[in-house]
């Protein structure tokens, strides 16, 4: 579990001035030479306990980084009412679900699109770069459910809808 430098209680007190204190900070998650086809890297991001994850699909995805535009990070909370999708990944269709929740999928070649299930909104992305070898999360894409906005992320943009 790779931790970042940040209060996480600031950011469950949902106090707004707090988030803008926060920032959204480069953190390096992986070395791309480490990276296994089909395995996921879970990591938090950009506090402590908010789960997500890294995947090399094998398949260029939109918003896929590295040599075959094929890496993606996402957040593990489902967007319809906040339940994890850690340990859902289904390698074989790319796609992160069913959730066990009330069963939504996530397509992850598609930036994270819903392609079934209850939520009208795309899983939360992680941005990131490539700095030689080095992986790095820079952001997010997406509001996390139960949260009001990212105002920690200056980039982030309004998940779309499926
Ligand atoms: S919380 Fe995932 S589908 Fe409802």
């Amino acid at each position: 579990m790779l931790l970042v430098g940040c209060d996480s209680k600031k950011q469950i007190d949902c106090n707004p001035d707090d988030f803008e204190e926060i920032g959204c900070p480069d953190v390096e998650i992986a070395k791309l030479s480490d990276l296994v086809e089909g395995v996921p890297v879970d990591f938090d991001y950009p506090v402590e306990g908010l789960e997500c994850f890294l995947v090399k699909l094998g398949d260029a995805a939109e918003g896929g980084v590295g040599p075959n535009q094929d890496v993606v990070a996402f957040s593990y909370i489902c967007t319809h009412m906040g339940c994890s999708l850690k340990g859902n990944y289904n390698h074989d269709h790319k796609l992160l679900g069913p959730c066990r929740c009330h069963f939504t999928t996530f397509s992850l070649r598609r930036n994270g699109g819903v392609i079934l299930g209850q939520a009208t909104q795309d899983l939360v992305r992680v941005e990131l770069s490539i700095d030689g070898d080095n992986v790095i999360a820079t952001g997010l894409s997406g509001v996390l459910y139960g949260e009001i906005d990212n105002r920690c992320c200056n980039d982030a943009q309004p998940a779309g809808n499926a």
